[in-house]
């Protein structure tokens, strides 16, 4: 029997609410159809925003949305999202597919996005091609409170008071499609962007340099050793590929045993990734006033056959619900440096909550997951440990059976998250609370074959379901976490 230990009067820090971010790109349907079908369409919208989508996302508590990319910021110029549609720039969307964008959805539809949402704005600004003042201008445009030449132009665009933005991110991957630069050079080029960022009346900017590609760690030394003063976070990019391999990642739905080991694996290396970022960054900020947001995460497989390669359009199972469970206890247990996360993307597009076909759309394992954690956000980290064995089926893709993390809300009401790895075995968790005692519980439980998921012809496929199978014992609460699983309970304490 495994044992989950519980102490909730050891506190470990606030789960910041931004853990369960998102991230909107302009890539494939994300954006245009997934999000914005405009004002004209006949699917149901609100201000050119989907009616459906945007509910599904209030019901999963979205807190923070990063726009408008990934690769597509450091190529995205503002002004050209602004004004009157029809006088609006197209251009092409080299990154993704080569579409004409019509820069029909800009600032002020993504701000509406976000009020429509009750979420908070992330933007990420161009540092790879755009200037100095063109950023700078950008905030100025959204964030002044008086009369400036970009206030006014925002005025004539129909809005008049200004918006609150705090995340702002000077770059994105400016190691890669962000300009490909050196380390150095971009910490020179964050110091002197970030210079021109200012704060407008009330507004403060969070401001976030462009941090690593997974374990490039020289990266995350020689921009903390040359910009640590000037930023309030940094961020870290990895995603989960099956395979290991960029040129063949895997299928999101043909997969083996073998393969659901060795993804869990690979997901599970987002614990070492954080703590060993943590430790560099401790080196410059050992008191932990700079945030690590690990803002582009999740799976990555072979696109959908007969889509668009460009437009990253996958499935989500199963192993794509653990592979959430996993890194959003992870995230949680690293609440001291990790500030925010954001997985990749928000609707059709690599691991997302949601997808979309015409008018039809469904629900993923992986926005269950979130639901299901979504008591977590701003609660108060507890410490917890939990007896787990080893299990796989490769010696070099072995993985733990089970991982977990705690938190009591502003309710006092304890909130446990668990995912089950095992293929194969449930398992019997006896849990002792030390210092205190449970009054009652509840639960919710996501499970099914690995493979399982929704299409647009049985959208119901995988859905979570009330959990009643928790007994209350003297120390505690036992009960049986079935396999392949992700499990929340909520317990109220006497
Ligand atoms: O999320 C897709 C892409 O992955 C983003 O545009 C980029 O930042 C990353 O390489």
């Amino acid at each position: 029997m495994a044992k989950l230990y519980i102490n909730p009067n050891v506190k470990k820090g606030t789960i910041n609410k931004e853990i369960y971010g998102h991230f909107s790109e302009h890539l494939g349907r994300c954006i245009y159809e997934g999000l914005y079908v405009g004002e004209n369409s006949s699917i149901p919208n609100k201000n050119g925003m989907r009616t459906d989508v945007v509910e599904a996302l209030k019901e999963m508590k979205l807190p923070v949305l990063r726009w408008p990319g990934g690769c597509f910021a450091d190529e995205y110029h503002w002004k050209d999202g602004i004004g009157p549609k029809e006088n609006r720039k197209k251009m092409i969307n080299t990154h993704w597919g080569g579409v004409v964008e019509d820069n029909s959805f800009g600032t002020h539809e993504f701000m509406e996005l976000c009020d429509q949402l009750g979420c908070e704005p992330y933007i990420n600004g161009n540092l790879g091609s755009g200037t100095v003042q063109e950023m700078s201008e950008w905030i100025e445009y959204m964030t002044f409170d008086g009369l400036s030449p970009m206030s006014t132009l925002r005025e004539q665009n129909g809005r008049k008071e200004p918006w609150k933005v705090k995340f702002f991110g000077v770059g994105n991957e400016n190691w890669g499609c962000g300009g490909n630069m050196r380390p150095e050079y971009y910490a020179d080029e964050y110091r002197r962007y970030s210079t021109y960022c200012r704060n407008y009346g009330e507004n403060r900017l969070y401001k976030i340099a462009c941090g690593a590609n997974a374990s490039d760690y020289n990266w995350t030394e020689q921009v903390m050793k040359i910009a640590h003063p000037y930023m309030d976070g940094i961020s870290l990019h990895y995603y989960t590929l099956p395979t290991g391999n960029w040129s063949d990642k895997g299928s999101a739905t043909q997969f083996d045993e073998k393969d659901w080991y060795k993804t869990l694996s690979r997901t599970l290396f987002m614990d070492e990734l954080i703590t060993n970022n943590d430790h560099i960054m401790s080196k410059y900020d050992p008191k932990k006033r700079i945030g690590l947001l690990v803002d582009e995460w999740g799976t990555w497989y072979n696109v959908e056959e007969g889509t668009n390669p460009g437009f990253l359009y996958q499935q989500n199972t199963m192993r794509d619900a653990l592979v959430a469970g996993i890194n959003l206890n992870i995230f949680n247990k690293h609440c001291d440096r990790v500030k925010m996360a954001n997985i990749a993307q928000l609707v059709n597009v690599l691991q997302a909550v949601i997808l979309t076909e015409g008018e039809k759309m469904l629900l993923t394992p992986t926005y269950y997951v979130f639901c299901m954690y979504k008591n977590h956000q701003d609660a108060e980290l507890v410490e917890s440990s939990l007896t787990t064995e080893k299990i796989g089926l490769e010696k070099e893709f072995m993985v733990p059976n089970m991982n977990e993390s705690v938190s009591v809300g502003a309710d006092g009401k304890l909130h446990i998250t668990l995912t089950n790895l095992s293929l194969t075995d449930s398992y019997e968790i006896d849990t002792v609370i030390t210092e205190g005692k449970a009054k009652s519980v509840t639960g919710t439980l996501l499970t099914g074959a690995m493979d399982a998921h929704n299409t647009f012809e049985n959208p119901n496929q995988v859905h979570s379901t009330e959990f009643t199978e928790t007994k209350l014992t003297d120390t505690g609460l036992s009960f049986m976490i079935p396999a392949c699983s992700v499990l929340s309970l909520e317990v109220e304490l006497a």
